[in-house]
């Protein structure tokens, strides 16, 4: 027989001998960085211009960054902050290559979320993410999940959990109890708010006191951020029910929310959510924070089956956040009832050539009309091949496989990239609308 004791004998050991498994599974030199990308990429790919036109425009201008040549061939490879660099300095044909980004709005923030495990959903995050920052955009990812993938996609693997999302709800619990506590007592109804009082266990952790920029940590990529998560941060769940015991009246689905209006509106211009296969108190703070909310959802019937649950438990529960809080409590830049700029439903692991798959996409289609993405994310062995860190497309160096394997697998993520990016653009100008 085993009990909580034996499980938490397990753990122990396991958690002993963690560091040496770690060292098992990975060796140093797997630290991530970024590669460079040739001068073909930079063209073609990144600008979308003709290489002809780039080269002369580098020749033109002996001050811009030049690139470095690797031993085997006549490119040049630049590094992202290169690349930034030319993007800034550079105008073809008198237009700049600056990507739209509204002045004066707030970064705009997408959620990946569906209850389904395995759909997808780190995968797609971790490609918007890539995708939007070669694109010139400033990203920050939030890791909502405490299996950590996308975390450890980005290179993020010694985290405390005092650092992630759980430590953020935990700060606005501590900040929010105290701002009611020091509200008027006997509120204009005249009734008198209760007192909040937290136990010393919560208090005496500290985390009302760090700054918002604790929660940030920088990634292998010049332009991206990250608040990661970590498989300590799994007792989230339990511990938020525990709160909101303590104190009722906190909005707690709110709290990575308003911990993320606290940054400033200009540094960052897309925040990504990476959502847990659940719905709890982790995706509900991310789905309540998004302005854009983006499914995933594999092209198997089970994946539709359980996409149509997703929508279904997620419209109750923001449902019940409606009525239940209705609109009386603070909740920063998003207002109850909680709405979406946009939604899409996207497929992933798509195959053209499976009948099912393609069935699938039409059923779809004819069920969620123009909520669905036009292009799928189809199935792509180097992604799946990629191994112990998910690394993206973007990351991959393409002399590594045949040009056209990499070029195909590439191209599936930038014409999802390029709907996500209309989706941003027009959340923006929804935005804008509403003023
Ligand atoms: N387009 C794709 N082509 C090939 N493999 C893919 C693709 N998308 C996802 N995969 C693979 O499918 C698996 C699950 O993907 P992923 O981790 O992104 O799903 P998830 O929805 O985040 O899962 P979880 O619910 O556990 O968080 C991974 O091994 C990933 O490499
Ligand atoms: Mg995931």
């Amino acid at each position: 027989m085993y009990t909580h004791e034996d499980l938490s004998a397990l753990q122990n050991q396991s958690l002993k001998l963690q560091g040496w498994i770690r060292q098992q599974t990975f060796s140093p030199e797997l630290k991530k960085t970024l590669r460079r990308f040739s001068s073909w990429e930079v063209a073609e790919l990144i600008f979308k211009v003709n290489q002809s036109t780039f080269r002369g425009k580098l020749a033109a201008d002996p001050s811009l960054p030049a690139g470095e040549v690797e031993p085997d061939g006549r490119q040049r490879w630049f590094s992202l902050e290169e690349i930034n660099e030319l993007r800034r300095r550079l105008k073809i044909n008198r237009k700049s290559l600056m990507p739209v980004r509204p002045a004066g709005r707030r970064a705009v923030r997408a959620a990946v979320a569906n209850f389904k495990g395995g759909a997808g959903k780190s995968t797609v995050a971790l490609h918007f993410a890539h995708a939007a920052a070669l694109d010139g955009y400033r990203v920050l990812v939030v890791d909502f999940d405490p299996q950590a993938t996308l975390s450890h996609s980005m290179g993020l693997t010694d985290v405390s959990e005092e650092h992630t999302v759980w430590g953020i709800m935990a700060r606005d619990l501590i900040r929010e109890t105290e701002r009611m506590n020091s509200g008027p007592v006997g509120a204009e109804s005249g009734a008198a708010l209760p007192r909040r009082h937290l136990p010393d266990a919560i208090t005496d952790l500290g985390l009302g006191d760090l700054r918002v920029a604790d929660f940030i940590k920088p990634t292998s990529w010049p332009t991206i951020d990250a608040i990661p998560s970590c498989a300590n941060a799994a007792f989230v769940e339990f511990a938020s029910a525990q709160y909101r015991h303590l104190n009722p009246d906190w909005s707690f689905f709110a709290a990575v929310s308003r911990y993320l209006d606290q940054i400033p509106d200009e540094s960052y211009d897309l925040i990504v959510f990476d959502c847990p296969p659940a719905i709890g108190y982790q995706s509900m703070n991310a789905v309540f924070a998004a302005d854009v909310l983006y499914i995933p959802s594999g092209p198997g019937y089970w994946e539709y089956d359980s996409t149509t649950s997703f929508i279904g438990q997620l419209s109750e529960a923001l449902e019940d956040l409606a009525y239940g809080f209705n609109g009386t409590l603070p909740t920063g830049k998003i207002s109850l009832p909680k709405a979406f700029y946009d939604v899409r439903f996207l497929l992933t692991r798509y195959e053209p050539g499976n009948d099912l798959h393609r069935a699938m996409l039409e059923a779809f289609r004819k069920v969620f009309g123009d909520l669905v993405a036009d292009n799928p994310v189809e199935m792509t062995r180097a992604v799946e091949q990629s191994g112990r860190f998910l690394n993206s497309v973007y990351e991959m160096d393409y002399r590594d496989m045949t040009r056209e394997t990499w070029r195909r697998a590439r191209l599936t993520f930038d014409n999802a990239y390029d709907e996500f990016r209309a989706a941003v653009i027009g959340a923006w100008q929804k935005m804008e609308a509403e003023e």
